[in-house]
């Protein structure tokens, strides 16, 4: 018994011990900083404060070093498991490593990552045949009521093999359709004709919810990659597809009706009926000749300028972007400037395509909540959020919320939401861009406050309340927040530091 307790207590000394001494170490490291000297100074040199102040002032300017120390010291853990991560080639072993990361912070998976959508876990197939499948991101709502302000949406991903035909259908929902990858081309049916837009990858089409639409893959090689937004408009959170007019596999909604209804409305004996609506049943998507996808895919007729099919709303991958540097390029397109549905839906369409070795500044946006598919690349992605730490149940309700790190390694096929308010960050890989389309909900209005580079909102504080917020002189604030970059940066750390020469 005396043993058993005596070993904790032994360990808990060496503990206390080694703690000691790392943290002498980090404060001696420290007090060589040149810009904590720089800090000092400043603190000396105002002629405006009393000894307590420049007292205060000093303290201050070691505990900012102590939280910077810190920082730094994240950021390289960071840059650490993701070098690791993205060098790992099994997939097997990063999956596991990052349960690990999981259950090391505690908790269920669930509660900790109310934003995270894996490619595997977080959808459901709804219908696969061998020529594709259409899968279903589950609820947001599901996944976490923190997404309460966007479970009236629901999104797919439409999956094709090279020439194939993904059957003719319509939704009672507002689809917002981007061509990821591939091509294809398009039916939308209106009422007296059918228009083809021929589709390229960037492509975006926002369909009224009704419309009757079928998809071809034109490309020989290429499977075809579709993702579509729904905004159901009858029932909030769920939407159906109608197949049609004919077959039976997938069913058409016409063979619902009695054969006496039929008839009457078609005119034709019921043995014909029977036999047309159930002639087809290659499934949800099935494979068509060379020569049908030809003739499914017009020509462009370039010598007559009104002729021939339709092209996209807008190329989101060839648009002028809003913002671009070396380190990363951003587009956007809807409201206020598209005059298309988007505007009515309230949605804003964006692609950020981040330079290898580089990331996104710090930011969140004002109104909108962007609900992001990683396409190409690799990366990782910090949230910041606050909710979490109040809302576990084991623990005292505390009357500050205190802030959680959100934090997951960004792959194809993944998708993540990061709500208003939320300040967050992505960053490449050492040796991929990482390509990301968002779709921004509740565009309107919103505004992206940056909190690093060029116009961000901590330089633009005025100073007396910087200097409240910081208890720290305004001068050096400014100096640590302004860059003359914006919005991406290279993602390395300061070798040494040339600001606090100045
Ligand atoms: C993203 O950027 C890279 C190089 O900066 C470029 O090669 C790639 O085509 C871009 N992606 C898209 C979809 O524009």
């Amino acid at each position: 018994m005396k043993i058993n307790l005596s070993l904790p207590i032994l360990l808990f000394f060496l503990l206390a011990l080694f703690s000691n001494l790392s943290l002498a170490k980090k404060e001696t490291k420290v007090v060589g900083d040149p810009e904590l000297k720089t800090c000092k100074h400043q603190c000396l040199q105002q002629q405006k404060y009393s000894e307590d102040d420049k007292l205060i002032c000093l303290r201050s300017c070691d505990e900012y070093h102590g939280l910077k120390h810190e920082r730094e010291k994240q950021i390289e853990e960071q840059i650490h498991e993701h070098e690791g991560s993205s060098e790992e080639h099994e997939e097997e072993e990063e999956s596991s490593e990052k349960k690990e990361e999981q259950v090391e912070e505690g908790g269920e998976e669930e509660e900790e990552y109310p934003y995270i959508f894996e490619e595997d876990r977080d959808f459901d197939t709804k219908f696969e045949t061998e020529d594709g499948r259409i899968r279903l991101l589950k609820k947001f709502t599901e996944k976490s009521e923190l997404l309460k302000g966007i479970e009236n949406i629901r999104l797919t991903i439409v999956e094709a093999k090279p020439h194939t035909f993904v059957a003719p259908r319509h939704f009672d929902s507002d689809v917002v359709l981007f061509n990821i990858k591939g091509r294809a081309v398009l039916g939308w049916v209106k009422e007296s004709e059918t228009e083809k837009f021929i589709l390229e990858s960037g492509d975006m089409l926002a369909i009224p919810a009704g419309t009757p639409l079928y998809i071809v893959n034109r490309d020989e090689n290429e499977k075809l990659f579709l993702a579509m937004l729904h905004v159901p408009v009858s029932t909030p959170g769920k939407f159906q597809e109608f197949f049609g007019p004919g077959g039976r596999d997938p069913e058409s909604f016409l063979s619902a009706f009695g054969w006496n209804v039929l008839q009457a409305a078609l005119q034709s004996p019921k043995g014909q009926l029977e036999k047309l609506f159930n002639q087809q049943n290659g499934g949800s998507i099935f494979e068509i000749s060379r020569k049908k996808v030809q003739e499914m895919a017009p020509k462009k007729t370039s010598w007559w300028p009104f002729g021939g099919p339709s092209t996209a709303e807008f190329n989101l991958f060839t648009k002028p972007p809003t913002f671009s540097n070396r380190h990363g390029r951003l587009t956007e397109v809807g409201p206020p400037d598209s005059r298309s549905l988007l505007e009515k839906l309230n949605i804003m369409l964006s692609f950020t395509n981040i330079t290898m070795k580089s990331m996104s500044t710090i930011h969140y946006n004002s109104h909108a909540t962007k609900i992001a598919l990683v396409i190409d690349g690799k990366g990782h992605l910090q949230i910041v959020c606050p909710h979490i730490s109040s809302r576990s149940n084991s623990k005292h309700e505390k009357s500050s919320p205190s802030n959680h790190r959100i934090s997951a390694d960004l792959k194809p096929g993944m998708l993540f939401v990061v709500p208003p308010g939320h300040p967050f960050v992505t960053f490449s890989s050492r040796k991929e861009n990482l390509q990301i389309i968002s779709f921004e909900i509740n565009a309107r209005d919103n505004k992206k406050f940056t909190f690093a580079g060029k116009d961000n909102i901590v330089s633009s504080m005025d100073d007396l309340a910087k200097e409240l917020a910081f208890n720290y002189p305004s001068e050096i604030v400014n100096k640590i927040f302004d860059r003359k970059e914006s919005f991406f940066f290279p993602f390395e750390l300061p070798q040494s530091d040339p600001r606090a020469d100045a």
